[in-house]
Order: C-alpha cells, then sequence, then structure tokens
C-alpha cells in the first residue's frame, strides 16, 4: 500500500479518471447497478480530496460518456438524479478544499435541473483556485472534435482564420477543454484496457494506468498508489533517455 510520504514532488499537473466499474461492483453482491453507481460517489470525493492534498492542480473525470444515453431509461434517470443531488451534497466539499468546478461535454442534453445544479456550483466556485475539478458530462472525443472542426470551418469559411495558420493552438482553443493543460496521467479502472471516447486529442502523450479495482473500491492509497507508479517512469516525449539526463 502506497502511503502519500512516498511519493516526490513530480505530481501530475493534469489527472483524467475513467471512473468504471460500477455496475460489476453492485452485481458481485446481488444489488441494482444503481447502488454501485451510489456507492461510486464515495470514491469520487476521495479523489478529488486526494488529488487536491498532493497538489494535483486539474482534476478530470469521465461520468457519463455519449454513449451512456443508450443504457436503459431508468440507468440514465438515476446517474442524473445522483448527479444533483451530489452536486447539492459536495458543494461544501469543494468550497473547503478551494476547488473550482468545471464541466465538459454536450450540456445542453442533460436535464434543466441537472444543468441548473451544475451551473449554480460551477457560478459558487469559480474563484477557487486550488484546483480545477472537470466533470465530463455527456462527453464524447470525437463529438468534440466535429464540433471543433466545424467551428474552425465555419472561421476559414469567414475568412476569420487562414487554412495555413490551423496548428495545435488553433485546436486546443476549441476544444471543450480550451482552459485546461494535456492530460499527464489517465487511470482508468475495472480491468478494462480501452479509452471509451474520453479525451482522446488530450490524452496523446499521458501516461496510462490501468488497475483491476473497481471504482466504488477506489481509495486514496489506489490513487497514491496510481501516482507512485507515475513518478517511476520517464517521460521521453520522442526523445532519447540521454537527451533528458
Ligand atoms: C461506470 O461504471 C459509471 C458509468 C459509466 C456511468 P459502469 O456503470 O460502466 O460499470 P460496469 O462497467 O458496468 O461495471
Ligand atoms: C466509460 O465507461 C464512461 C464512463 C466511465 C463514464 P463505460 O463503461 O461506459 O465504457 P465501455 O462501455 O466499457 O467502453
Ligand atoms: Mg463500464
Amino acid at each position: 500500500m502506497v502511503d502519500k510520504k512516498q511519493l516526490n514532488d513530480n505530481i501530475p499537473q493534469h489527472v483524467a479518471i475513467i471512473m468504471d466499474g460500477n455496475g460489476r461492483w453492485a452485481k458481485k453482491q446481488g444489488l441494482f447497478r444503481s447502488v454501485g453507481h451510489e456507492k461510486g460517489t464515495k470514491a469520487v470525493r476521495e479523489a478529488v480530496e486526494s488529488c487536491a492534498e498532493i497538489g494535483v492542480k486539474y482534476l478530470t473525470l469521465y461520468a457519463f460518456s455519449t454513449e451512456n444515453w443508450n443504457r436503459p431509461k431508468l440507468e440514465v434517470d438515476t446517474l442524473m438524479k445522483l448527479l444533483v443531488t451530489s452536486l447539492k451534497k459536495e458543494i461544501k466539499t469543494l468550497q473547503e478544499n478551494n476547488i473550482k468546478l468545471n464541466a465538459i461535454g454536450n450540456l445542453q442534453s442533460l436535464p434543466g435541473k441537472a444543468r441548473k445544479e451544475l451551473m449554480e456550483v460551477i457560478e459558487k466556485t469559480k474563484s477557487n483556485d486550488h484546483m480545477t475539478l472537470t466533470l465530463a458530462l455527456s462527453y464524447g472525443s470525437r463529438e468534440e472534435l466535429i464540433k471543433t472542426i466545424e467551428e474552425i470551418s465555419i472561421k476559414v469559411k469567414n475568412g476569420v482564420i487562414s487554412p495555413h495558420l490551423i496548428n495545435e493552438s488553433v485546436i486546443n482553443e476549441h476544444l471543450y477543454t480550451k482552459n485546461l493543460p494535456d492530460v499527464d496521467l489517465l487511470i482508468r479502472t475495472s480491468g478494462e484496457k480501452r479509452i471509451s471516447n474520453f479525451l482522446l486529442w488530450q490524452i496523446a502523450y499521458a501516461e496510462l494506468y490501468f488497475t483491476e479495482i473497481l471504482w466504488p473500491d477506489f481509495r486514496k492509497e489506489h490513487l497514491f498508489e496510481a501516482i507512485y507508479n507515475y513518478q517511476k517512469r520517464e517521460r521521453r516525449f520522442g526523445k532519447t533517455s540521454e537527451q533528458l539526463s
């Protein structure tokens, strides 16, 4: 078990997490999937608190994908209700830890109540500056890229941007994540080793960390273990090891 004291100063600036395994966690104990989602909220709080504790500046959590709309209506409704109750409950945690809430995704597609609550918490926490917590809600990376291409195309058509000036910065500025740096560490729980349409552009050089732990069981020490593992790696960004030292 990794303790916070074992970590060095090389804390990833941006951690993103695919919080997976709520359904399997519930099924294992003969419970409804919704119970797994509910238990998952405790893991969310722990991940948020522990990232804030060690100085992660940006934490991005994949909470609901564009594909998740295809789940049974009852489950989608449960998840949306859980979002509202969690926001109401966790505003306190955010204020106490000086955390700013942010959201990415097709927020227009969220039920009115969820969107309203979300906007309220974003507004109330906008001056907090210790860490930015971004919730990916109704988020799909391909949808984000399509939107980006559409917006840039319109600017090109209207003569606002010249096609040969389109570079990485121009693309970054049109993504939902325009105010966030690239992801340094991407964690996925539950043993699945896939990206599931999350931040495809933004993880170009992220370190990937997969764990078998199901999301409701994910505790602080698991987060610290992921960071510890990250700190053991050499990020070469295409260079040779010798060039780095
Ligand atoms: C992640 O857990 C939560 C969401 C996708 C909303 P799952 O609900 O995907 O759990 P599994 O993968 O079925 O176990
Ligand atoms: C990815 O998990 C989305 C979230 C964690 C919100 P899924 O459980 O929906 O992904 P797949 O279906 O296993 O790829
Ligand atoms: Mg899943």
